[in-house]
């Protein structure tokens, strides 16, 4: 049996308010400690999106009520929400400030430069920026992080051409951390073709892809995805990007992009362990000691994740916790089982089931 500390997810989201068809705080958390996680931060591209105290207010409320692990939450930065000055408590109070610099799901992209600079100006030094950003966008905000001298952090980056210009910028000293979800590790955009195409449907996603394979940032080559693993040492974090939406809506006309990945990160990193693609060591600084860091999070006391190395098992959405009924992995056969999880000295996972109530979690920044 292996012991790790509990896992940190810096980039989840859970959908609450707005979209609890799909995941609330109690499925979301159910999902985190299913998959070795105790601490998860949500992102604030809900209905409505939180960018104020109301909404920060109403997500709060929600995540204390229904949370089974810890969490925090982000803010939204939004075209005229920069200046915390009446607020100065609000950037305490939550996970950091999310910046969408490129469209995704969700209205909360920011398009021009102008709205990005009071953002980068005002927010507090010592709380995190993170900013979803592909490509030439990341070229600039690591350039608004030279020039604001801040740090930036860089959520899901897929390509070969990021992850060389992110260790140019951190041999230069220019503060900029990253993160890499699984599915860019371990999926290319040759993966996923329609497994279900609807009757009828217009739909075939881009090119042969259908809607199950839609994804920002999207499914990258092969050899985007083996420069990912060649340059793992300028990977600060994994992050999920656990970004449920159901079955009949991945399958629709219309899908919306995003991956569950909660309940399968873990297994198919420790997998990745089994084949020699990575080391325990490298999976503990990028899943706890260096988000733990970078999101100034606070010590678990007496907590731990049990995982038996040998168990072979196949993933199936029909396990899971997450509400949105599958996975892009159903059917991938991996080699490492959560077994157990124990969250502040409570056994809150174990063998398959949620142990601890709704409301057990803590808010990160209480
Ligand atoms: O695929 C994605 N889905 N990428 C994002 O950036 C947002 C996410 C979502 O909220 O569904
Ligand atoms: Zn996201």
């Amino acid at each position: 049996m292996l012991k790790l500390p509990g896992l940190i997810d810096p980039h989840v989201h859970l959908r609450e308010p707005g979209a609890t068809h799909k995941e609330d705080f109690d499925s979301g958390t159910s999902a985190a400690l299913a998959g070795g996680f105790t601490t998860v931060l949500a992102m604030p591209n809900t209905k409505p999106p939180i960018f104020d105290l109301e909404t920060l207010d109403i997500a709060l409320n929600a995540a204390k009520q229904k949370a089974r692990c810890d969490y925090g939450q982000y803010v939204g930065a939004g075209p005229d929400n920069a200046d915390w000055g009446n607020n100065k408590s609000l950037p305490l109070r939550v996970a950091g400030l999310k910046m969408y610099l490129d469209s995704t799901f969700g209205e909360l992209r920011l398009d021009d430069m102008t709205l990005w600079q009071p953002h980068f100006e005002n927010w507090p030094k010592n709380i995190s920026i993170v900013a979803h950003s592909e490509s030439r966008t990341m070229a600039a905000a690591i350039l608004f992080a030279a020039i604001y001298d801040r740090s930036v952090h860089i959520a899901h980056i897929s390509l070969k051409e990021e992850v060389l210009l992110i260790k140019a910028a951190k041999e230069r000293g220019i503060k900029v951390t990253c993160e890499v979800c699984p599915h860019h590790l371990f999926l290319n955009n040759e993966d996923l073709p329609p497994p279900n195409p609807p009757p009828n449907s217009t739909n075939l996603g881009e090119g042969k892809g259908g809607g199950r394979k839609e994804v920002r940032p999207r499914l990258a080559t092969k050899e985007d995805v083996n420069a990912l693993w060649q340059n793992m040492d300028v990977i600060d974090c994994f992050a999920t990007d656990h970004a449920p939406h159901t079955i009949e809506e991945k399958d629709s006309d219309n899908p919306p992009p995003g991956f569950p990945g909660l309940e399968t990160a873990l297994p198919l990193l420790l997998n990745a362990v089994s084949e020699s693609r990575l080391t325990i060591p490298d999976l503990i600084a990028k899943m706890y000691t260096n988000p733990k860091k970078m999101f100034n999070l606070p010590d678990q006391p007496e907590t731990w994740v049990e995982v038996d190395e040998g168990a072979v098992y196949e993933i199936k959405a029909a396990n899971q916790f997450t509400r949105c009924n599958w996975t892009p992995f159903e059917g991938w056969k991996v080699k490492g089982k959560v077994r157990k999880v124990v969250l502040r000295g409570v056994t809150a996972f174990e063998d398959g089931k949620i142990l601890v109530e709704q409301g057990f979690g803590r808010d990160v920044r209480r």
